[in-house]
């Protein structure tokens, strides 16, 4: 197996922008937020609205080729088909300024929070939402296209569409399957509509969703067994990709942890190999990862890329052995022939993590909330170690 990670590799961070840019007062989340179903405000978050030129320097430091970033609509869209030159205006200068240190720039369109208009007058469960969504994305191609590297559509459809319609402790707080559906329906519209703008008016940029991919284990070797995980596997993890008839570029994977599912109670447990247990209450299992990537390049044999893979860990006692871990199973992966082109660390900063407000410690920088001065832990200096020598340390 090769040591080292093909030469045009992309090394990344992810950040969103209602969980670190502040002040986003106009979106469904701040409406969620002030209804108290989330542990904290996001407030003004990392306050990275004004403060990117910081962020931007971190991720250069840290010899990134790259950065996943997100847009606000509710910011370029604040009132239905009114659309602000100045949100506009200010996500160009933050693409341009990646440009200039040499950033690919990894944009999603849509990483959760709706403006309020939306989600008062539609939502995803109405049948126009599609169209409201590919308007949106008219005017970002058309104003942002140019300096945009790989474009993501939708952040996770699975879990807007679980907590959201299902689970009810995302907004829009719906229990119910009937919407559900619905709501499924228009954002694959959605997408593929995006899709189409976007080839339309930048044919070479790539586009595709991420998505939160879950490794599922049965405790018993049973087949049948077997049968039933790979039914839950391809319902959660592949089920969006396969309505979009193939109109996605690459496969966007978000990696965290996995299930493992059992006759005897619990039933469905967290799976923790090592007995490990994260912030989030989550295990720590690489091999998941090498699972997932082996199934995506099956089905789809397209590009590939990690777009998020993290660990909660205010201590930074895990972080390290966490990223070495998960960049090792990318690597088994590329040796059994997968071809994965990019690994994005979940997150440069710790943010507002949604429900559990700024509880959840993700970042390879510390941040002060007081301050907002923004510290380096020690897993930063290890991932800007493997990303300069292009490989994990050790690897012979
Ligand atoms: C993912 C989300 C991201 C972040 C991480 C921890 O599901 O896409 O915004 O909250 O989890």
């Amino acid at each position: 197996m090769k040591k080292q990670f093909p030469e045009n590799f992309l090394w990344g961070v992810a950040y969103s922008s209602h969980q670190v840019e502040g002040n986003n007062v106009n979106n469904d989340w701040w409406e969620w937020e002030k209804k108290g179903k989330t542990k904290e405000k996001s407030g003004w978050a990392c306050d990275s609205w004004n403060r990117y030129l910081i962020d931007h320097k971190l991720v250069e430091d840290l010899g990134c080729n790259s950065f996943r970033i997100s847009l606000e609509w509710s910011r370029i869209e604040p009132q239905e088909d009114e659309f602000s030159e100045e949100a506009l205006e200010h996500y160009k200068k933050v693409l341009i300024d990646l440009e200039k240190r040499g950033i690919k720039r990894v944009v999603t369109l849509f990483h959760w929070t709706l403006p309020i208009w939306f989600a008062e007058k539609y939502g995803w469960h109405h049948p126009q939402s599609s169209e409201i969504f590919e308007r949106y994305c008219k005017k970002v191609i058309d104003f942002l296209g140019s300096e945009i590297d790989m474009f993501l559509t939708i952040n996770e459809p699975r879990l807007i569409l679980n907590r959201g319609y299902l689970k009810g402790d995302f907004p829009p707080g719906k229990y119910n399957p009937f919407l559900f559906f619905e709501a499924r329906k228009n954002l694959v519209e959605g997408h593929k509509k995006c899709f189409d703008v976007v080839k339309k008016k930048k044919p070479n940029l790539p586009v595709g969703i991420t998505q939160f991919c879950s490794d599922f284990r049965w405790r018993s070797k049973s087949r049948f067994f077997k049968r039933i995980t790979e039914r839950v596997e391809d319902f959660y993890n592949w089920n969006f990709f396969n309505k979009l008839d193939g109109k996605f570029d690459f496969v966007g994977i978000n990696y965290y942890s996995g299930y493992r599912f059992g006759m005897k109670p619990p039933f469905i447990e967290i799976f923790k190999p090592n007995n490990i247990t994260t912030e989030m209450g989550w295990g720590i299992h690489p091999d998941g990862l090498q699972e997932i990537i082996k199934n995506a390049w099956r089905r789809y044999g397209k590009p590939i890329y990690i777009l998020e893979n993290g660990i909660a860990d205010g201590e930074d006692a895990y972080r390290t052995k966490f990223i070495e871990s998960h960049v090792k199973a990318i690597q088994n992966a590329i040796g059994e022939g997968a071809d994965v082109r990019g690994y994005f660390y979940w997150s440069l900063l710790d943010n507002f993590e949604w429900c559990e407000g700024f509880s959840k410690k993700f970042g390879l920088c510390e941040v002060d909330f007081e301050t907002m001065e923004r510290k380096p832990r020690r897993s930063y200096y290890a991932y800007q170690d493997i990303i300069k020598k292009n490989k994990i340390k050790n690897n012979k």
